[in-house]
Order: C-alpha cells, then structure tokens, then sequence
C-alpha cells in the first residue's frame, strides 16, 4: 500500500522533529488498535524514548491485560509499564449503579492512575539522564477530532474517559497525535503495514469503562467473572464460526434479574446473559446481526455449561436508535 508506506516515512520523520534526539514521549494503550498504532509508530520513530502505560482497571475482558502484556511488550518490543489498579478501580465500583457515575468513576481513576504512572517514570527518565518527559501522545482518529468539534450531545460524556487536559497542564506535556487525520479503515490498513497482528488490528471496539456498564446494577468481582467468561465464549464462537469481521461489535451483557430454571429435579434461580452484535458503519446507528440459528445454539449451550451462575441466554434483537449499543 503505497500511500500508507508514505504516511508512514512522512509521520516518523514529523514525531522525530517535534521530540528531537532527546525528548521522551508517554501514552496509555488499551489493547485497542487506535492506541497500539499510535504506540508502535512512536517505537519506530524513537524506540525507548516512548513509554507507553496499560491501566489494568480490573473491568477488561478475560485475559486481556496478559494478552496485550505479550503482544505489546515481548512481541512488538514496547516499552510497556502495566498498572494493576484492578482493586483501586473494584473498590471505588462498590454499591454503585448509575451507568454515568461508573462513567466518571472509571474515567477520573484512570487519570489519576495514569497521571503517578507518568510522575514516576517521569522521575525514572530525568535521573538515567534521558531528560524529563515532554509529551503525551493520544490515538485521536480524525472522526474524534471532529466531533469533539462539533458534537456536544450525549457523547461528550463518551469522551470524557480521553479527558487528559488537567494531565497536560500539571506537567506541562504537549500533545502529539499521529493518527489525527486518519480514518478507521486507514488506521487498520497502517497496522497491518507495521506487522501488527490481525487479531489486534481487526478488533471491536472496547469502551473505556470495559465490562463495568455491561455488569448491569453494581459492578463487583464476581460479576465481572461471569460477564467475561460468557463474553469470552461467545467472542471465540463468532470467530469460529468466521462472522467476526462482519460484525462492528460484540459482547455478552449480565441483566441485573434472576430467573428460574431446573436441573436434575432442582430447581434454580440464576442470572442471564444477553448476547449483544451489531453491524454498523460509524456506531452511529446500528443493525441487530442476524446471528445464525446453529451459532447461537452452541454460543448459548457452552454458556449454560460452563458459565457457573447463569441459567439463561437471550439475543438481543433491537437496533439502534432507539437502543443504543451498549445497555448502560
Ligand atoms: P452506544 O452505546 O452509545 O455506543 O450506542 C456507541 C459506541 O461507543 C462506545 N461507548 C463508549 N466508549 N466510553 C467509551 O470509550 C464510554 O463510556 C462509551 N459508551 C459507549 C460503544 O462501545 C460503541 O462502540
């Protein structure tokens, strides 16, 4: 791809300008391809001099933490410092319910985790004598930019987990957003060119605050247990069954209810799971998957078994508007 190849020795050569031969950049990563494009263009551009800081929030799904670990660090040699907050993050969860207070709850934990983070290896950086660290880089894709401009409904709440403005002025970081004029498919496109894999690049989107507003009611450990396990079985069943790209979004929700079911001559009074995919262009709006039958037979029998806790599985066939995609 010739004009990605060209970005490519165009943006490494701009980062290396701006930073100069000393200067040290510092960037959170999720796992997400946004963040791990931008992380891996900044490598490239200055090798250790870019920190990049994964903030375990307690609410990612199975295994992603050790997963991202691997990828980012040993696989794409990033200079990677994890953050284990999962029980800061838990503990201030507890008792709360309100999907816009777990919202802010999570996005001003996850600055302040990630603002010690940067005081420390900002620490670290100014006493190995590689200078203070000067700049923050963020993922913002050009759709972001846009409507951070001119969008000021509901989504300004979405955006306010990437609020870092008070992080740039109490260290007095710059801003540096390498992907800022891209679209989606072009950032995809600039992951494949710089070897990252396929898994990662054509992953659906994650929001901010994870499995914490899809544990619908209160959010604690056991909870997300459950919701990441059934999440987990669903994810590998649609990829199986190869319908994962054709889907924009998918993810298995845990309903605050109980219902009745039997086992053996017992009854039993468990939780249910409600599996959610859509296809969708921009997240906008958004079409229910048709979902095949036989998928969902075995998506909702591997659930059942192996999820402990949960005796029912529902499909979630509504559209968005007027339902939105995630159910918090
Ligand atoms: P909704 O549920 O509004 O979601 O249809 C649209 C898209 O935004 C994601 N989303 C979030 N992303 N923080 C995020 O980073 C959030 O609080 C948040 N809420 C929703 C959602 O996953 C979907 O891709």
């Amino acid at each position: 791809n010739w004009t990605m190849s060209s970005f490519v020795d165009k943006e490494l050569e701009r980062i290396r300008n701006l930073v100069g031969p000393t200067g040290s950049v510092i960037g959170a990563v999720s796992g997400g391809v946004d963040s791990t494009v931008a992380a891996v263009l900044m490598k490239r551009a200055i090798g250790d001099r870019f920190h990049a800081v994964l903030v375990d929030n307690g609410v990612m799904r199975l295994n992603e933490c050790e997963q991202v670990k691997k990828t980012l660090a040993d696989n794409l040699g990033i200079n990677l410092t994890v953050a284990d907050a999962a029980d800061l993050f838990l503990g201030r969860l507890k008792g709360v319910t309100d999907p816009e207070k777990k919202r802010k709850i999570i996005g001003n934990t996850f600055i302040e985790v990630f603002e010690t983070e940067s005081h420390r290896i900002d620490e670290v950086s100014r006493q190995s004598g590689l200078g203070p660290i000067e700049w923050l880089l963020q993922g913002t894709l050009y759709p972001d930019v846009i409507e951070s401009i001119s969008f000021k409904g509901p989504s300004a709440t979405i955006k306010s987990h990437h609020n870092v403005g008070g992080l740039l002025e109490n260290m007095r970081l710059k801003l540096i957003e390498p992907l800022r004029e891209l679209f989606k498919d072009e950032v995809r496109a600039l992951g494949t060119l710089l070897d990252i894999p396929d898994d990662l690049v054509w992953r659906h989107p994650f929001p901010g605050p994870g499995i914490a507003i899809r544990v619908l009611g209160e959010v604690t450990r056991e909870q997300v247990e459950i919701a990441r396990r059934a999440d987990h079985i669903y994810i590998e069943e649609i990829k199986k069954a190869g319908l994962y790209r054709q889907i924009a979004q998918a993810y298995a929700a845990l309903l605050p209810v109980r219902s009745v079911g039997v086992m053996g001559d017992q009854r039993t009074y468990e939780q249910v799971i409600a599996l959610r995919a859509v296809e969708s262009k921009d997240f906008m709006t958004a079409d229910w998957f048709p979902m095949p039958v036989e998928t969902l037979k075995r998506i909702s029998n591997r659930i059942i078994n192996e999820v402990q806790g949960v005796n029912r599985v529902l499909y979630d066939v509504s559209s968005k508007p007027p339902s939105t995609i995630e159910f918090e």
